[in-house]
């Protein structure tokens, strides 16, 4: 009798991602996917068998780069080099149908976020010569069907890690895509969720950073059907050994509950470090991007939250010109800013995405415009920022310590407020939380050096020293 084997040829998979951490996860999973189908990653992608890019639509700039990266790809194909080419992510999502018109016979496969557990089998239709196009909404769960990751992928992918516990949004601000493009809002299941977050801890990760575009609205099940939130899901994950650090991102103020504050002055392993955007200082604008909170209400929730964790870090998202948006709008936004004082923000100029509300509001605002007022409102969260980073010199801060530093014998790690930290110290303590003493702040990071147990707790020394023999 003979035994059929089918022998798996190594295949090389290239994929550029683009826009925010939940792509950076899921092309983690899309690898992970592949993997056991022989696809293994690779930086080069002129090495690729398989090109994926994994694209963001949540302005029109980021949008644009896909296209022009589909053309870059085309003529590689045109001088002969053959490899498929798959468009995921949420452009893939929100224009598929034009995606698969406009470039016949230059991309194989076009799939939105909820089909990843399936690119095995959509690579072996493109291979048979079909057109991929796969973004509708599978009612399967694909977080049940994607594979794991094995253990030294993890290690090789460093010591923090993303981890999806929820997904989509039902908020629909008036400027936002999210909602038409990742689909309503579901949570994983808490055994779920827990059991990726041990396996990541098992292989060596000590922080992890839970996502979803509306993270805070967490509401997984457990296995009694109870809904969990997303304070007790922290709760809980701070019960595995290894895992030093927990974060989550994005969350919306309208679902900052108390218990999620609470689990904030709890919970040792929750750092002090929340984004929390507001997008616009103005209550006129924040009821045209329906934000369904006034600006007292922001200031009340970031009073309350500071009361349960004075050290809180504040970080931020803000869009200028959106439409109706005038100088007073604009200067309220700054005023918001002034007075939270945020240790680091992204700012957006408004932009127009077809199928929002938005995109259909009269008085829109012109270029010129919105170029000035990001312009004034960079200058402010850029001082903002680097007073955050001087206000900590001084301070003795624990710094998970991640990797090599640039320069020989430093380290680079993070500070419990998400700076980036340099220290001189050696590869031997990758991997763990050390006390130090910041010395200096830069404009992007800030440095330190460990402090020594003595140094820490003289009182303990001079105590030791007491001890009898
Ligand atoms: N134009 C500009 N910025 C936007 N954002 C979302 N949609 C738009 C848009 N149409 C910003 C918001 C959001 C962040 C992820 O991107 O500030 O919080
Ligand atoms: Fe978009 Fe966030 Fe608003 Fe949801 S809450 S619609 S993801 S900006």
């Amino acid at each position: 009798m003979t035994q059929e084997t089918t022998e798996i040829r190594p295949k090389k998979l290239f994929i550029k991602t683009y826009g925010c951490q939940m792509n950076v996860y899921d092309s983690d999973r899309m690898a992970d996917a592949l993997a056991p189908h022989g696809y293994e990653p690779t930086p080069v992608m002129d090495d690729a068998d398989l090109v994926v890019l994994n694209t963001c639509h949540i302005r029109e700039k980021a949008s644009e780069k896909v296209f022009s990266e589909l053309g870059r790809l085309a003529e590689l194909r045109a001088e002969g080099r053959n490899f498929m080419v798959g468009v995921a992510g949420c452009v893939a999502q929100a224009e598929g149908e034009e995606i698969a018109r406009r470039a016949k016979g230059r991309v194989d496969m076009v799939f939105g976020p909820q089909s990843y557990h399936r690119l095995p089998d959509l690579i072996a239709r493109a291979e048979r010569g079909e057109m991929v196009l796969e973004t509708e909404f599978p009612p399967e769960d694909k977080f049940e069907h994607l594979p794991p990751a094995q253990k030294q992928v993890i290690r090789g992918r460093g010591l923090t890690a993303f981890l999806t516990v929820q997904e989509g949004c039902d908020k629909f601000c008036s400027f936002c895509v999210v909602p038409y493009t990742r689909g309503a809002e579901t949570s994983r299941p808490v055994a779920q969720v827990l059991d990726e977050a041990r396996r990541l801890a098992d292989a060596g990760v000590r922080e992890i950073t839970l996502l979803g575009q509306n993270v805070n609205a967490y509401h997984g099940l457990d296995a009694t059907g109870r809904a969990v939130g997303l304070g007790e899901l922290c709760a809980q994950l701070a019960e595995i050994e290894g895992l030093a650090r927990i974060r989550y991102t994005t969350s919306h103020p309208s679902d900052m509950s108390d218990e999620l504050i609470a689990a904030h002055a709890s919970n040792d392993k929750l750092m002090p470090y929340l984004h929390l955007p507001v997008q616009s200082g103005s209550d006129r604008i924040l009821a045209a991007m329906n934000r369904r909170h006034t600006r007292a209400e922001y200031m009340a929730l970031i009073a309350r939250i500071k009361a349960a964790r004075p050290d809180m870090a504040l970080s931020g998202d803000f869009i200028v010109g959106f439409p109706g948006e005038t100088d007073a709008d604009f200067e309220e936004t700054m005023s918001i800013v002034r007075e939270v004082g945020y240790a680091s923000a992204y700012t957006f100029k408004y932009s127009i995405r077809p199928g929002t509300p938005g995109a259909t509001m009269g008085d829109q605002v012109p270029e010129d415009v919105k170029t000035a007022r990001l312009a004034q409102l960079n200058d402010l969260v850029t001082a903002q920022m680097r007073g955050f980073g001087k206000s900590c010199v001084g301070r003795t801060l624990d710094v998970l310590l991640e990797k090599p530093g640039r320069m020989p014998g430093q380290l680079g790690g993070r500070s419990p407020y998400l700076q980036a930290v340099h220290i001189e110290a050696p590869e031997s303590l990758i991997g763990t939380v050390q006390k130090v003493l910041i010395v200096a702040a830069g404009n992007n990071s800030i440095e330190g050096k460990i402090v020594t147990h003595a140094e820490r707790n003289p009182a303990s020394v001079i105590e030791s020293q007491a001890l009898p023999a």
